[in-house]
């Protein structure tokens, strides 16, 4: 088995918190292992959860677009979750399920070894950020943070949160998140160019 398959076996028969309890499928994360960019989202939901892969229903959806908004493909990247199962309800993860998930991220990004890591909405910029997130999503969105192993972090808000803030003014989560992307893919193409 290499290391991937490896995970993905761990990640099946994990019992190390309460969520592997309501589970279908764990959602370890998929796309390029060899990507410079990676995306990591908060937890699987439904559909995500029936299917085994991460950002598939309407959010994912979203997210996808908003890839394709800036000629990035799914494929091209990397995508995961802080937790690999879903909560009931899709109710935020628990600092001990956080705590208990965090070595299988952990490993993929040593795996992947990304130059820059989009944390998707509140929950994962928190888990990368700590107490610099002090001030919400709001706050740390489309700035740029150094992190471990000189990896840089660019928050952007949840999709979740843009299906429920639907306007596209100047200002708006929606608009300022396409900005943060517009960011996000100008650094990422510099990235390669430099790799
Ligand atoms: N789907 C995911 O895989 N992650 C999220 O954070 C939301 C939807
Ligand atoms: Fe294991 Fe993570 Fe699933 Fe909890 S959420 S059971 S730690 S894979």
């Amino acid at each position: 088995l290499n290391l991937w398959e490896e995970l993905k076996f761990e990640v099946s028969i994990c019992d190390r918190c309460r969520l592997s309890q309501n589970r279908t499928n764990p959602v370890l994360g998929e796309g390029n292992t060899k990507t410079l960019l990676m995306f990591v989202g908060e937890a699987p939901g439904k559909e995500e959860d029936e299917n085994g892969r991460p950002f598939l229903g309407k959010a994912g959806q979203l997210l996808t677009k908003i890839f394709n908004s800036v000629q990035l493909e799914r494929e091209e990247v990397y995508i995961t979750n802080v937790v690999k199962c879903r909560p009931p309800r899709n109710r935020n993860p628990e600092e001990d399920e956080l705590e208990a998930c965090n070595r299988y991220l952990e490993t993929q990004i040593a795996l992947i070894n990304p130059k820059l890591i989009v944390p998707v909405g509140a929950v994962a910029s928190k888990y990368f950020l700590k107490e610099k997130m002090q001030d919400g999503i709001s706050a740390v969105r489309g700035k740029i943070f150094d992190w471990d192993g000189g990896i840089k972090i660019i928050p952007i808000f949840h999709p979740s949160y843009l299906l429920r803030n639907t306007s596209t003014k100047e200002g708006s989560p929606k608009w300022l998140t396409w900005q943060d992307m517009q960011n996000i893919k100008e650094m990422y193409e510099n990235l390669k160019e430099a790799d």
